[in-house]
């Protein structure tokens, strides 16, 4: 799987492939959270400024043929060693036929060349097929619990009143 790095270019196939996946009105997708979180997931602006400010990179997976975006992932560098993984997304079309494990693994292999020893992840904790997925792949809970960011209208319109984020985390080296 080879991935590309997004250019300002392709960030409004992003925002649009993003909210599909996440929360697409349609529910399709065996990992949607539409029914936890209206609104969008992500906007323009954001992208932007995480990618600006944040020292974000955001990968791209395309159809070899077409060249659509079909697949995405942000990864950014914290702090000793570590990466921190979001935004992971297929388009619901493209889902169950292995291209989210390939965009993980491509994802970790990207990292690693960039210094990487660990990655981190944080998921809803209601999400328990999504955080399965993830525990398929090596990722482990850590036993940090946060709360989510309910007082920030940036990242939707929760549907629940109890949700919180579990962090995750794969050692990829050693
Ligand atoms: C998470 C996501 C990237 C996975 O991508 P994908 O291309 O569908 O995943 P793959 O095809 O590589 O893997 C499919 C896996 O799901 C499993 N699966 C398929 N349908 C399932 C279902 N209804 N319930 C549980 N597991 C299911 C398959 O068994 C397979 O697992 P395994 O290979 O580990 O056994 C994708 O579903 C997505 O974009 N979700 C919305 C955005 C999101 O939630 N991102 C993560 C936020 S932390």
């Amino acid at each position: 799987m080879q991935l590309t790095i997004a250019s300002y270019n392709d960030l409004d196939n992003v925002v649009e492939l993003v909210n599909q996946a996440y929360r697409g009105a349609s529910f399709q997708g065996w990992t949607t959270e539409a029914n936890l979180i209206e609104g969008p997931r992500v906007d323009r602006q954001a992208l932007v400024q995480n990618i600006e400010t944040g020292s974000t990179t955001i990968l791209l997976a395309r159809d070899q043929a077409s060249h659509q975006v079909q697949g995405c992932v942000a990864v950014r560098p914290t702090e000793n060693e570590e990466w921190y993984l979001s935004m992971l997304a297929v388009s619901p079309v493209s889902q169950t036929a292995g291209l989210g494990k390939s965009i993980m693994a491509a994802a970790e292999t990207f990292v690693v060349e960039r210094g990487a020893r660990s990655l981190k992840i944080s998921v809803i904790d209601a999400r328990d097929a999504l955080i399965a997925w993830y525990e398929r792949r090596g990722y482990q809970r850590t036993g940090e619990i946060e709360p989510f960011p309910y007082d920030d209208p940036s990242v939707g319109v929760p549907l629940r009143a109890d949700l919180t984020l579990v962090t995750l985390r794969k050692h990829l080296c050693g």
